[in-house]
């Protein structure tokens, strides 16, 4: 069998071999085992749009979820392959809304307010769900941009259908001075709504969906944290809950998270609610800063993890033997419609 220094010289040997024909995009919350071979890190909107603009490489080995995989090979070329280190490498929230009940939700909805609302999803959904999305002239957003989609969308229509996350949304319509009573949840699996209010005095409609990462940070870890050290920051990643994410100094994307921590005073201290890997690295990238998990047992994305050292090697392998395994293609009608949502994200800025 082989050590880990086998392993790494080996994924290094066939970097070197494939050049630029190969590249290893590596999202914030892979494990560092892999991120040392990433030639691109981001977050997911950073590694959407590095996949719309390299054309140069053949085999894209994706090191993210499947959902990312899929948004990679929609935005590259049909002479690019992209790969999926572990098929097992998904993401319980894009699993929270399928087809069936989107296509339910959406005739009860046309059913209550008509004409007057436009659908936007979190990229962390099915290409199926981006497709939905884009026949039906919405947007998909990512956490960094979900601000200037959700504008653009109430410029389109009054109202918006936002999937899968209901934190994502409702946090950010908040941050656009909608009123917390002008969101309505939408619950498929009853098919209904969630409020008594007169759905036409609702702006905002959210699918009750979550991230189960996220939902681990409480609001009793904000005041644990704050009872100890009350000069502790708090920054947070917007999937948690409205309460969390008020509580907090202040809230974003992975990306915004690093860029924030980086740039603060050297000796801040800072409890950080977000993914364990990206936390165990900024925390050793940033040794002048004190940074800990905001909730203490940690909290790993365990299908993120799925991709490790290992799954890495082996794909690269097989593409090296001329046999690909983990193929993400998503199907030509699915992905007509979906480029569309995801190419209105990527026009608003
Ligand atoms: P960002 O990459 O947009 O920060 O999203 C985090 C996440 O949960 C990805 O699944
Ligand atoms: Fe999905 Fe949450 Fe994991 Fe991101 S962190 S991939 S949203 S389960």
């Amino acid at each position: 069998t082989l050590t880990v220094a086998d392993m790494e010289q080996r994924v290094a040997e066939l970097k070197q071999k494939w050049g630029s024909k190969l590249l290893i995009p590596g999202h914030h919350y892979q494990k560092d085992e892999v991120i040392q071979f990433a030639d691109i890190t981001g977050d997911s909107l950073q590694l959407a749009q590095m996949a719309a603009q390299n054309q140069e490489a053949e085999f894209i080995v994706f090191c993210g979820v499947h959902f990312m995989a899929e948004t990679a090979d929609m935005l590259t070329t049909d002479q690019q392959t992209v790969v999926l280190p572990d098929m097992r490498a998904g993401c319980s929230m894009a699993d929270m809304a399928n087809m069936e009940q989107t296509e339910r939700a959406w005739k009860h909805l046309q059913e209550l307010v008509g004409d007057t609302i436009i659908p936007l999803t979190y990229v962390n959904s099915t290409a199926e769900i981006k497709a939905f999305v884009g026949r039906h002239g919405g947007a998909t957003v990512t956490s960094s941009n979900a601000k200037q989609v959700l504008a653009w969308a109430l410029k389109q229509k009054e109202r918006i259908l936002f999937l899968p996350d209901q934190h994502l949304g409702r946090n950010t319509a908040h941050e656009l001075g909608i009123p917390l009573d002008e969101m309505a949840v939408w619950n498929p699996m009853i098919d209904q709504l969630e409020t008594e209010r007169n759905p036409e005095t609702v702006k905002i409609i959210l699918w009750k969906g979550h991230c189960s990462v996220h939902e681990k940070f409480t609001v009793d870890h904000i005041r644990n944290v704050r009872e100890r050290d009350k000069n502790i920051r708090i920054i947070v990643h917007p999937e948690c809950s409205h309460e969390v994410v008020q509580l907090a100094d202040c809230a974003g994307s992975t990306k915004f998270i690093i860029d924030t921590i980086r740039a603060a005073e050297p000796g801040t201290q800072w409890a950080v609610g977000t993914e364990m890997n990206l936390v165990q690295r900024i925390r050793q990238q940033y040794p002048e800063q004190q940074i800990e998990s905001l909730n203490p047992d940690m909290c790993p994305c365990l299908t993120m993890n799925r991709i490790d050292l290992p799954h890495l090697l082996w794909a690269m392998e097989q593409i090296d033997r001329g046999e690909p395994v983990g193929v993400i293609r998503v199907d030509a009608q699915i992905r007509q419609d979906a480029v569309q949502a995801l190419n209105r994200m990527l026009a608003i800025r």
